[in-house]
């Protein structure tokens, strides 16, 4: 066995025994290699930054990196040199692309559409799979679906490959028996709900704008669609559901802290924001809510705001501290709408992702605890 297929059959092995590779999906991906959609050089995430990583340099190091569970970094900036360093496509993580597979529940002859094709590992298995004229991929960056397309070239069955925008599906191959997306959205496009057939399962990384993240899967009832969310997950943001915040000041026009309430609290601002699953219960709870952190030496600023430029708040973190100033400004108290949410979840238990659901009816997205009916707390308003 070459180094290759070794590294690959222990990476199968490894993702079936975790339980996120089902048995039905290991035959597709013994026959789709994960280093087929990776370029000479990319990068990995680290704790403190960006291993960058060579294969003209460092061959072995390359190899085991493209079969180890970690999510690879392969554009920066939409492919703009331009120092922001925002990842802005991959090959996402093994466990997460099995667990999501896992998640569709294709069966056979199923037709199915995915959202981000990225450098084309999942579309590659689920064209293995289904078999390629069964699946159909869209990326919206010509320069990534280009090279997806070269990649599939190595492949026996090659997907349908669409430079365009997710966010509309791809009605000339719909209706689709499944739909996944592998980049996160804080608002399911209805174009692709509305592509997918009556019971048909649409998968798709959900991330509110204040923060956290989850896969939900969707079953689709006409123009809805309602399911649970079945585990924590991290994707790059759907492009055009990046939010552009408008400057301070429209919100602040004068010097901080104009007319604010100033009160304590003893919920520490940072124990929230820091906390991927508390950080998803608030934003769930309230969609229009974001937040921008100061790190000032000693202490640490959150900074909480409408997308109405209606309110703003601020909550001082210091460190050791039991209780923090906060001041709130506008007819919204917005840290006492995340105090109220984050409360309610604590005394629920601090309920997991996979106790939430989500459901999408005309636009509107409602989340829920447990039962569609149990819906969260509205502190809205
Ligand atoms: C995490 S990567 C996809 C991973 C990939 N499916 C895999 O097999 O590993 C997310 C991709 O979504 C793409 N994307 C972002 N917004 C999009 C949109 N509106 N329509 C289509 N693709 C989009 C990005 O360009 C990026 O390539």
């Amino acid at each position: 066995m070459t180094a290759v297929a070794g590294a690959h059959v222990r990476l199968v092995d490894r993702l079936e025994a975790s339980g996120a590779l089902t048995p039905d999906w290991r035959q597709a991906f013994l026959g789709v290699g994960r280093h087929l959609f990776l370029p000479d050089l990319f990068w990995v995430s680290t704790s403190d930054g960006y291993e960058r990583c060579d294969r003209t340099e460092n061959p072995e190091r390359w190899l085991q990196l493209a079969y180890s569970d970690a999510a690879i970094v392969t554009q920066w900036d939409d492919g703009a040199d331009n120092g922001q360093r925002e990842p802005t496509s991959s090959v996402s993580m093994p466990t997460m692309v099995a667990s999501m597979l896992r998640d569709l529940d294709v069966q056979e002859g199923h037709k199915v559409w995915e959202g981000g094709t990225g450098p084309g590992w999942n579309a590659g298995l689920l064209a293995e799979r289904q078999g390629a004229h069964n699946v159909v991929t869209v990326e919206l960056d010509p320069a990534v679906a280009a090279q997806a397309a070269a990649n599939f070239r190595a492949l026996d069955a090659v997907p349908t490959t669409v430079v365009g925008d997710a966010a509309d599906g791809y009605p000339p191959g719909a209706p689709y028996d499944r739909g996944i997306l592998t980049c996160s959205v804080r608002e399911v496009p209805p174009a692709v709900i509305g592509q997918i057939r009556p019971q048909g399962v649409l998968v798709l990384p959900f991330a509110p704008l204040f923060g956290g993240g989850a896969v939900a899967r969707l079953t689709v009832a006409g123009a809805t669609a309602a399911g649970p969310f079945t585990g924590s997950s991290a994707f790059m943001r759907m492009r055009q559901q990046r939010y552009q915040a408008p400057p301070v000041d429209d919100y602040l026009p004068g010097d901080w802290p104009g007319g604010a309430v100033r009160e304590f609290t003893d919920l520490s601002p940072l124990g929230v924001v820091d906390d991927w699953l508390a950080s998803f219960v608030v934003g769930l709870a309230v969609p229009d809510l974001y937040y921008r952190r100061s790190d000032g030496g000693d202490m640490t600023t959150l900074w909480l705001f409408d997308t109405g430029v209606t309110s703003w708040a601020t909550v001082d973190f210091v460190d050791g501290a039991g209780r923090y100033e906060v001041r709130q400004s506008g007819p919204r108290r917005l840290w006492s709408e995340v105090e109220e949410i984050v409360r309610w979840w604590v005394k629920a238990g601090r309920p997991g992702f996979e106790r939430f659901g989500l459901t999408v009816a005309g636009g509107a997205h409602r989340a829920w605890l447990d039962e569609p009916v149990n819906l969260l707390p509205s502190v809205k308003g």
